[in-house]
Parts: structure tokens; C-alpha cells; sequence
């Protein structure tokens, strides 16, 4: 992708138009926990296939759209499906609705996933805060050219995810009665699941869960100094922490059957956030 600082120009310009405001708060929603757009009222959707220089979004399970409007009485843009690496997307592209939340004026982002469980205290459908993340096995999306507009070329990621959005998180938890862990989330790139022992390599590192997506997001939202709050839901334990294969269909059930505290938490959130 050339000139991504004028295409997202272009494609914020398309939003603004379409939403004639600005959102105090972005959010992502991850695999099958979409259904909190539902809950967005006085809502306005935009179709990515109808958004200049966006790409569409291939897996199950994961829409395509963005819904705008209240949540928690703050102006929300919720991005109902995004896009992983595994899909084939280029980092550039997958980052590319950071970049234009950014343009847009946006500087507080929500990032949400399905995760596998390392931490071994952690149990399916568990909702757990993101403290930080391990992205070694991932291209960087800030590789090439710095984007100058967006930041700084060596950016720092000491506090990628906000120690006071971390806070606020814990006691919106308390406030809705939903118990939230915390941790630090790895990136695999998938599709495939990890195997056992590339678990237990991570465990060694320091890593409670693991996923497919959020941390090139976090890592560009941070390089343009958005805010970030992560939750993930673990939906399944990780490869050999429990004696059975991993399926998609296990990941989809059990953010299923978490929709209902993910989604209180995250309204709470918001009701929650000074922003
Ligand atoms: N590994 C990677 N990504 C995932 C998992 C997992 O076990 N569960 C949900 N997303």
C-alpha cells in the first residue's frame, strides 16, 4: 500500500461524511462477540465494501461493517469483522483502519479477541485483560518508511496497553460482577492452531494466552499514541493443555456463551471512560 496517510485521508473523509461526527471511542470486535453492535443505538453502518481503499474480510463468523453510534453514552465506532494476517492481508492493510480512526480524530481504542488458554489457572469462557503482548513471530506493520504524520519512527511500547484503562477495566468488572484475569497475549500467525510444544514455548515466555490478531493493531495504534484497553476472551485451552484437538467451532461456542459478560463489561467500560 503507497501513500497510506492520503488514502486514509480519503477513507476517513468517506466515514466522516457518512457519520457527520466524531467518535470519542473505536472498537474491535472480535470472533463472534460482534453481537455487541447490536446493542449500539441510533446506529448508522457502513459496509466496508462500500469504503474507498478498504479490504473485505474472509472468515467466518466475522461481518464486514462498521456500526456507528451510542453505547454507554459515548459516540462508539464499532468495526464488526477485521483482518488477520492469515487471511493473506498485507500488515499495512490489516492496520489500516487504525490509520484512519486516527485521521478520523479517534484517540481511544478497544481491542477484543478470542484467545487459547496458557495460563493454566485460565478456563474457557474466562475474559481477560490484556497487560501486554509478545509479537515476535509477527512482521512489524510499522516496517518501511515511517509515516511521520502517524509517529515516531522507533516508537515506544512500554506501556502499549493504557495502565489506567487497565484499572478502569478491573473495577467496571467489579461494578458488573464479572471476574476478569489478566495477562500478557501472544501472536501466533496462524491459520493452524500452535502445537504443544510451541505452547509450552511461550508459557516459558511469559505468555498466558495466544491469538491471531490485535497486536498489529495495538502496535500502530500505539505509534499513533491511541489509547488501547485489550480484552480477550478465552475461549479454548491452548494446544496440549488439555489432552483434546482444537476446533473453530469450540473458539465460536465459547465466545458464544461469554457474549453475555463481554458485553456488559465493555458497556461498563464505556459508561465508565472520562474520555
Ligand atoms: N490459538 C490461537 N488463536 C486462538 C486460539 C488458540 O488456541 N483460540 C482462539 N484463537
Amino acid at each position: 500500500m503507497d501513500n497510506i496517510f492520503e488514502k486514509a485521508k480519503e477513507t476517513a473523509g468517506f466515514i466522516k461524511d457518512r457519520i457527520k461526527d466524531i467518535p470519542q471511542i473505536a472498537i474491535i470486535l472480535g470472533s463472534g462477540l460482534g453481537p455487541l453492535a447490536d446493542e449500539i443505538e441510533s446506529k448508522v453502518e457502513i459496509d466496508y465494501k462500500d469504503i474507498p481503499n478498504f479490504p473485505l474480510t474472509t472468515v467466518e463468523g466475522h461481518a464486514g461493517k462498521f456500526v456507528y453510534g451510542l453505547l454507554g453514552n459515548k459516540k462508539v465506532l464499532a468495526m464488526k469483522g477485521r483482518f488477520h494476517h492469515y487471511e493473506g492481508y498485507d500488515v499495512s492493510q490489516i492496520v489500516f483502519p487504525i490509520r484512519t480512526f486516527k485521521v478520523l480524530g479517534i484517540n481511544n481504542l478497544i481491542v477484543t479477541n478470542a484467545s487459547g488458554g496458557i495460563n493454566k489457572a485460565f478456563k474457557p469462557g474466562d475474559l481477560m485483560i490484556i497487560k501486554d503482548h509478545i509479537s515476535f513471530f509477527a512482521p512489524s506493520p510499522l516496517r518501511g518508511r515511517n509515516i511521520n504524520e502517524f509517529g515516531l519512527r522507533f516508537p515506544d511500547m512500554s506501556k502499549a496497553y493504557s495502565p489506567d484503562l487497565v484499572e478502569l477495566c478491573k473495577k467496571s468488572a467489579q461494578k458488573v460482577g464479572v471476574d476478569v484475569k489478566e495477562g500478557v497475549y501472544a501472536f501466533a500467525q496462524g491459520p493452524m492452531y500452535e502445537t504443544p510444544a510451541e505452547i509450552r514455548a511461550l508459557g516459558v515466555l511469559g505468555a498466558d494466552a495466544v491469538g491471531m490478531s490485535t497486536v498489529p493493531e495495538v502496535i500502530a495504534a500505539r505509534h499513533a499514541n491511541i489509547n488501547v484497553l485489550g480484552i480477550s476472551c478465552v475461549t479454548n485451552m491452548a494446544a496440549g493443555i488439555l489432552d483434546q484437538p482444537l476446533c473453530h467451532e469450540e473458539v465460536m461456542r465459547t465466545a458464544k456463551e461469554a457474549e453475555n459478560n463481554f458485553t456488559r463489561l465493555v458497556k461498563q467500560v464505556i459508561s465508565d471512560w472520562e474520555v
